[in-house]
């Protein structure tokens, strides 16, 4: 029986049901879920005849040579998911920049320059305390080494036993390629500004700057019954009082200042313990370093201003990203697309980060952005209508045959 070509729709299906789950998605970078994705993603390419290499960090570079061959337009967006997360973040920009070039190549044949579709090995930062590590290795602006996820698993080690495996499948070129001249991600917007206008296109003008921290208080730890209120040294209550007095600070240096406590941890985290240690991530992001660095200093005082010397507090910060305008150029030549197209659009920063933040800083980038459901996203309701999502595939193959062609 001759089998059936497997659409784009159909690896979609194939890589969100895998493992099959009512929950969310879990496809944290290197995982066995991640590992399943980019392999049905590379073995797709290759029946696709399209050209499959993978560099020493596990990101996937699928390629539609032009006969500028070594002329490069890309596309593309980030494979790995946060814990119990959406279907589309990331992986819309993967696939459905897949399905464009596909949809290029099937309309106009060969283009002049090649065409691009780059599958990020990790942007979240779900499974070790980095973000971005797949771009930034592509760029060359940083390495991500030396870190531990949750069950003490070195980065390196998850790393090698992975990326080997991909790059041992036939057909498959182990490299790290050249930089494209431009970059275009596909996103769905993560919030609710399209849906609210009644648009289905957004396109995006910047990334606001985002901070994140590992918050560590410690105390005593002591009995739960025999331990005088007054002799206590609760880490727990401290951090509680903490949290909501740094929330106070975020709220007064700019109402619009995001505050995020995603993680929380006690210890020893028993009913009749007085808990001794406390850990907490703290995500802030606004589109103006300055409000990001006013807001730290505070964050350091309160810390310092905790009354009970027996309460220490350390704060680690593990995310500093500055805010990013992208590539105008490409911005306006969308903007005239788009009109062309008789798509309305509105144009927008970005409250999420994305790996086009990192890809900005060494070649022009843009992002088009499509909307989501009520807005929701790192959750497992994360939706976009289907003829949004097909707009936005279309628009972005308009946008790189621009480019390509
Ligand atoms: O957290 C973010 O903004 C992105 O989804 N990594
Ligand atoms: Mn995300
Ligand atoms: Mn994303």
């Amino acid at each position: 029986m001759i089998q059936e070509q497997n659409t784009v729709a159909d690896l979609f299906q194939q890589i969100t049901n895998f493992p099959s789950t009512k929950s969310g998605q879990n496809r944290l970078v290197y995982s066995a879920a991640w590992l399943k994705g980019q392999e049905l993603l590379i073995k797709f390419a290759l029946q696709a005849n399209l050209q499959v290499a993978v560099d020493d960090y596990g990101s996937v570079y699928l390629d539609l040579v032009g006969t500028q061959a070594d002329q490069v337009i890309a596309t593309g967006s980030h494979m790995d998911t946060v814990k119990n997360g959406g279907r589309l973040d990331g992986l819309y920009g993967v696939l459905g920049g897949l399905q464009a070039i596909l949809d290029l190549q099937q309309k106009y044949g060969q283009p002049v320059k090649t065409l691009r579709l780059i599958s990020f090995c990790e942007e979240e930062g779900s499974r070790f305390n980095a973000t971005f590590s797949g771009s930034k290795h592509y760029t060359g602006v940083s390495e991500t080494t030396d870190l531990v996820d949750d069950y003490g698993i070195r980065i390196e080690e998850a790393r090698a036993q992975a990326v080997t495996k991909l790059q041992q499948l036939s057909g498959v070129i182990r490299k790290l390629p050249q930089l494209p001249e431009s970059f275009t991600e596909l996103h769905i917007e993560q919030g609710m500004r399209l849906e609210k206008q009644g648009l289905s296109l957004g396109l995006v003008s910047g990334i606001t700057g985002q901070r994140r921290y590992q918050l560590l208080v410690t105390g005593i730890t002591n009995h739960a019954g025999t331990t005088l209120m007054s002799e206590r040294h609760d880490a727990l209550l401290n951090a509680i009082q903490l949290i909501s007095r740094l929330q106070q600070l975020a709220q007064a240096v700019n109402p619009n200042l995001t505050f995020t406590i995603g993680s929380f941890a006690v210890w020893p985290n028993t009913s009749n313990v007085i808990p001794g240690k406390v850990e907490f991530s703290l995500d802030c992001r606004y589109p103006d370093e300055q409000v990001l660095n006013i807001f730290e200093k505070l964050m350091r005082n309160a810390a310092t201003e905790i009354a009970d010397p027996e309460i220490k507090v350390r704060i680690e910060n593990w995310v500093h990203d500055q805010p990013v305008i992208l590539d105008q150029k490409l911005l306006a030549a969308n903007q005239r697309l788009a009109q062309k197209m008789g798509y309305q659009t509105m144009t927008m920063v970005s409250g999420a980060g994305h790996d086009s933040a990192i890809m900005s800083q060494r070649v022009p980038t843009t992002m088009i952005f499509v909307p989501s459901i009520k807005g929701i996203s790192h959750a497992p309701a994360e939706a976009t209508k289907k003829e949004d999502l097909a707009r936005g595939v279309r628009f972005l193959a308009a946008a790189l045959h621009r480019e390509a062609y």
